[in-house]
């Protein structure tokens, strides 16, 4: 038969389990001394050995070998029976598929039955908490008065939802996350049984992965192994098997945001996207960077980036197109969004109302003179243009991202988009967007230029396009929430 590797090594007896010294060392006191409670309550999160250390007990309970016992023998019928899951008098219930009343009520007609093979019937509630309320206080009165041959182990990965008068029936145990040195002990335990060579840092990576599920901890261990199948594991082979994202992609995207640098940016997570690195999980991985350096990098900028990005990863749950949540946590973190929101407002000529600067009327600026730019010009301020006019209004970023500047006529500056960007086009000439361009393009450039958009036909094409007018709909729809006709 085969055996996941977390069951193979389910821990036989107290001495196995890893983590947890404080409530294994008082367990088993109690079973030397024969002084176990009738009812206990573990807590904790999944995977960190509350179901393995309830077995422990009925082991402990029922040995017929060494009598109730810190050491069961393991060899024994009852032992036996209880490793293999078959013994009568260990009866688990499983309250997340087992809600019902009935499993309770079933349970409080049995009770008073002695056991069949051992000395004590041992019940075990998992995640007790999903039980229904009906099923809750019928647990509750016979909490209230077990017979002595019944012990009670409830298990929770969520404490809070589980009645307080149920809890202070029990002898609670908060089982904790396993940490670094827990988890490695027990995977090089694991591997050298399996035979299996595996490298520190790749047992740092599964670690961290596993956020402290043991068992977690374990099947991820167990992938890496039919993975890479008689080979030895290294760090390398890990990173690809677990899709982690090497650590100077973090440090080169933190280099970008601490430069504002928003075209690179760009270019990094296109890049990213282009080399298939999942989006979400870079994200989520940058933002455990910024956790685990916040004291370089600031805890205020960290807390504030980290949020911001979990922000942005719920609200793109469902957008297909990752690009756009990359290019919104992009602008968050970059700084982009307190520029936008300092952008000084247009001074006001005659009226003194007070009124948002994005209505503010584009006609309300006073342009003199003459253009005095020629195309070359244009062309050498034509990032610094970009940027400016995305720092007023974030849609701008897909837009202009297909644009070039073609030529200046007169007092007019063409500015081209390819067939593929003509969508782009069309919105650059509504009055939303194309007031701040032009605005932008006045400001940056000094001049009174007025800007017409055209789209070139096949041939001068431009540097760099996006696939097509869905993805520039999505920012425009994302961010101002409209379509264009
Ligand atoms: N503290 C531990 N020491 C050694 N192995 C452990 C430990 N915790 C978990 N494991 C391993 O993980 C597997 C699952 O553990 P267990 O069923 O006890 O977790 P649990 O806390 O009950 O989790 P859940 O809340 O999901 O039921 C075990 O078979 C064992 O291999
Ligand atoms: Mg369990
Ligand atoms: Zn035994």
């Amino acid at each position: 038969m085969h055996l996941t590797l977390y069951r193979k090594y389910r821990p036989m007896d107290f001495e196995q389990v890893a983590g947890e010294e404080d409530i294994i060392r008082t367990i088993k006191n109690s079973l030397k001394k024969d002084r176990m409670a009738h009812a206990y309550l573990f807590t904790g999160p999944r995977g960190v050995g509350k179901t393995t250390t309830a077995r422990l007990i009925a082991k402990g309970l029922n040995c017929i070998t060494n009598g109730i016992t810190d050491t069961p023998c393991n060899t024994c019928e009852n032992c036996r029976a209880i490793n293999n899951g078959t013994f009568i008098d260990l009866i688990e219930i499983d309250a997340a598929s087992n809600r019902g009343i009935d499993e309770i009520r079933s349970l409080k007609d049995k009770i008073n039955y002695q056991p069949v093979r051992g000395r004590k019937k041992v019940y075990i509630i998992d995640e007790v908490h999903m039980l229904t309320k009906e099923a809750f206080n019928a647990l509750l009165k016979t909490l209230e008065e077990p017979p002595g041959h019944v012990v009670f182990i409830l298990a929770t990965t969520e404490p809070d939802k589980v009645l307080d008068t149920i809890i202070s029936r029990c002898q609670r145990y908060d089982f904790k996350p396993l940490n670094f040195l827990e988890t490695k002990a027990k995977l090089l335990e694991i591997a050298e049984k399996e035979e299996v060579s595996i490298d520190e840092e790749s047992l740092r990576l599964i670690y961290e992965r596993a956020g402290g599920s043991m068992r977690d901890a374990i099947s991820i261990f167990e992938r890496l192994v039919s993975t890479y199948f008689g080979e030895e594991i290294d760090v390398d082979k890990t990173e690809k098997a677990l899709g982690v994202i090497p650590k100077r992609f973090l440090e080169k995207f933190l280099g970008i945001l601490d430069k504002r640098d928003i075209e690179s940016g760009m270019e990094f997570l296109d890049e990213l996207w282009e080399n298939s690195i999942n989006l979400e999980g870079f994200f989520k991985d940058f933002a455990k960077y910024l956790k685990e350096n916040s004291k370089e990098i600031g805890i205020e900028r960290c807390l504030f980036s980290i949020e911001k990005i979990f922000d942005v990863l719920s609200k793109f749950k469902y957008e297909e197109d990752k690009r756009l949540l990359g290019y919104v946590v992009l602008y968050h973190l970059s700084g982009l969004e307190s520029i936008k929101t300092s952008v000084k407002t247009v001074p006001v000529v005659e009226k003194v109302t007070v009124r948002e600067p994005q209505s503010e009327p584009i006609s309300a600026i006073q342009i003199s003179g003459e253009a005095t730019v020629n195309i070359q010009e244009v062309r050498e301020k034509w990032n610094e243009v970009v940027r400016v006019a995305k720092s007023k209004k974030i849609t701008l970023i897909a837009l202009l991202n297909g644009a070039t500047p073609l030529r200046v006529e007169g007092n007019v500056l063409c500015v081209g988009f390819t067939y593929e960007n003509q969508y782009s086009k069309s919105a650059m000439e509504k009055p939303q967007y194309h007031e701040v361009f032009l605005e932008t393009v006045r400001e940056v450039l000094s001049s009174g230029l007025d800007v017409r958009y055209e789209v070139v036909s096949e041939g001068r094409t431009v540097e760099k396009s996006t696939d097509g007018d869905s993805f520039v709909e999505k920012v425009v729809e994302f961010f101002d929430g409209e379509i264009m006709s």
